[in-house]
C-alpha cells in the first residue's frame, strides 16, 4: 500500500470543541501519515486553546489537543485535500465560500464517515452549551468517523 500523504482540514464554528477534537483524534490514529489541521467558520475564539472541557474529555481517552483556534481562510481550499465539516451550518458556510464550485469535491460532512450504528446522526452536535455527556457523545462520534475516514484514505478511496 502506498503511503497516503493527504492534508485534512476539519471545520466547525468556534474551532475550540469539535474540529480540534477531530484533529487530535485523526492525528493520534494516523501518526505522521497525514497532515491534519482544524479551523472555524467564525472568529469568536481565534487564538484560544481548545475548550477545557473538551481537552479534559479527550485526554481521558489518551488524546492531547494542542490546537490554537483559527478562522478558515480562502487559501485553505487550495492547500487541503479534504475539508470536513461538522454540521450543516458549517457545510453551508464553506460551500458558499466556494461559490464557483471549484473545490466541491474536497468538501465533506463528517457524518458521511460514521458507521452504520450512527446512521440516525445527521450532524456532529455542538457541545458548547451542554453538559459533559455532550462532549463524550461528540468524542464517540468523532472516534468512529475518524477511523472510517482513515480506512478510506488508506484504501485510496479518498
Ligand atoms: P465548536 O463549538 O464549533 O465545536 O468549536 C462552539 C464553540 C463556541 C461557540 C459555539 C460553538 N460559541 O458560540 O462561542
Amino acid at each position: 500500500m502506498t503511503k497516503p500523504n493527504k492534508k485534512v482540514l476539519f471545520i466547525c464554528l468556534g474551532n475550540i470543541c469539535r474540529s480540534p477534537a477531530a484533529h487530535g483524534i485523526l492525528e493520534h490514529i494516523a501518526g505522521s501519515e497525514l497532515e491534519v489541521e482544524s479551523a472555524g467558520t467564525s472568529a469568536y475564539h481565534v487564538g484560544e486553546k481548545a475548550d477545557a472541557r473538551m481537552r479534559k474529555a479527550a485526554s481521558e481517552r489518551g488524546i492531547n489537543l494542542n490546537s490554537i483556534s483559527r478562522g478558515f481562510k480562502i487559501k485553505d481550499f487550495e492547500y487541503y485535500d479534504l475539508i470536513i465539516t461538522m454540521d450543516d451550518s458549517n457545510y453551508f458556510n464553506i460551500t458558499n465560500l466556494d461559490y464557483q464550485n471549484e473545490f466541491k469535491s474536497k468538501i465533506f460532512k463528517m457524518t458521511s464517515f460514521l458507521s452504520e450504528k450512527y446512521s440516525d446522526v445527521k450532524e456532529i452536535p455542538d457541545p458548547y452549551y451542554g453538559g459533559s455527556q455532550g462532549f463524550e457523545f461528540v468524542l464517540d462520534l468523532l472516534e468512529d468517523a475518524c477511523k472510517n475516514l482513515l480506512d478510506k484514505i488508506k484504501k485510496g478511496e479518498l
